[in-house]
């Protein structure tokens, strides 16, 4: 694919590698391209980082036609740039896409995207401990009507960010607020898309959660409100008397790239990983008889997060009495040992810029 290149009049100072936080930086340059019938995706740039124009009618801002992935670039200690997976990202959106009748960006295009946009930005990558430059590409209808029906044009973007820890925590354990009042997704709607309805739909509980002085929720599933779905920014395992447990891909939970690569991690490891439906009274159970070990989340952005405490219906479990576990911790150097390029990458997960 040609790609044209905007020079930028002048580039931003880069913010202090300590104090990264998440998504509060964006580098100087975006990846952007377009989409009609007649062309198809085209006119594909790299240029200033900028703001949009949008006509009020745009299909987005009143149906929400909007798919958005995540990833990450991470800087070896001796100076390389890896990226970790970005076909799987690419893939992702296409069924993202498809769910939301956005026109798809094939995969090679995709990565191509990335790797162009993070080599021209790759003096933007931290080099400190825990940190990575995140990318985001984002897919959205630009059809202007105030109909109902798939859109006839599109625009496909990619913003970079430098970024620290998801949690303020850092990589410390979270508490996170069982959600038995709303729900996020049901079977036959878009919970196994990354689009940013799903996200809009959360926030009224996270806001509930946070104002109880929890980190995030957990979300049960839709019909039952009973099993364990998924945390607001990850995916979630828990080691149940020796055992991994993770809720099934039946629709309603994000497929998530790390949740992939730590079941196929935890296997290979000779665990036994269970992905069932897990229901949230079989969980508290578990707790009670002492047989919940070990929880966390997993997400592009959370990485492996420790879960220290559950609040169901007012009863709290403390779990591994608020510390990592071993499991967990063993999981976290592993898998960011392989994207830091630390340790040795059996899998061909991760691929140089
Ligand atoms: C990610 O983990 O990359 C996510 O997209 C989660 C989130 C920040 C919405």
């Amino acid at each position: 694919m040609e790609i044209k290149f905007q020079k930028a009049a002048k580039l931003k100072e880069k913010p202090d590698a300590h104090e990264l936080g998440f998504g509060k930086y964006v580098t100087d340059y975006m990846f952007v391209m377009d989409y009609d019938k007649e062309d198809g995706w085209h006119d594909a740039r790299i240029v200033p980082y900028d703001e949009f124009m949008l006509d009020p009618r745009c299909v987005t801002l009143h149906y929400g036609s909007e798919t958005f992935e995540g990833l990450k670039a991470y800087r070896t200690e001796d100076g390389r740039i890896l990226l970790f997976r970005p076909e799987a990202n690419a893939v992702r959106m296409q069924n993202s896409n498809d769910r939301l009748c956005l026109a798809k960006i094939p995969t090679d295009m995709f990565v191509e995207a990335v790797r162009e946009l993070v080599k021209v930005e790759k003096d933007w990558v931290p080099d400190q401990p825990e940190t990575s430059l995140y990318i985001r590409p984002v897919c959205y209808g630009t059809e202007n009507t105030i109909g109902v029906h798939p859109s006839d044009s599109f625009r496909f973007f990619i913003i970079l960010s430098p970024v620290g820890c998801y949690y303020p925590e850092g990589v410390n354990p979270v508490k996170i607020f069982v959600e038995d009042e709303y729900v996020r997704a049901v079977i036959g709607g878009t919970g196994a898309c990354k689009c940013g309805g799903n996200y809009a739909a959360s926030v009224k509980a996270q806001e509930k959660a946070e104002k109880l002085g929890y980190t995030q929720v957990l979300w049960l599933d839709g019909v039952h409100r009973e099993y364990v779905e998924e945390v607001g920014t990850m995916n979630v395992m828990f080691k149940i008397d020796g055992k991994v447990v993770t809720p099934p891909l039946e629709g309603s939970v994000l497929p998530g790239i790390t949740r992939d690569s730590i079941i196929r991690i935890l296997r290979d490891w000779g665990y036994e990983v269970e992905e069932r439906r897990l229901s949230i009274h079989e969980l508290m159970q578990a707790a009670r008889d002492g047989k919940l070990e070990e929880a966390w989340g997993t997400g592009t952005a959370a990485v492996i997060s420790p879960i220290g405490e559950l609040n169901y219906k007012g009863e709290l479990t403390t779990i591994n009495d608020f510390k990592t576990g071993e499991l967990t911790q063993k999981l976290y150097d592993y898998l960011t040992g392989i994207q830091w390029g630390k340790i040795a990458d059996p899998y061909g997960w991760t691929q140089e810029i």
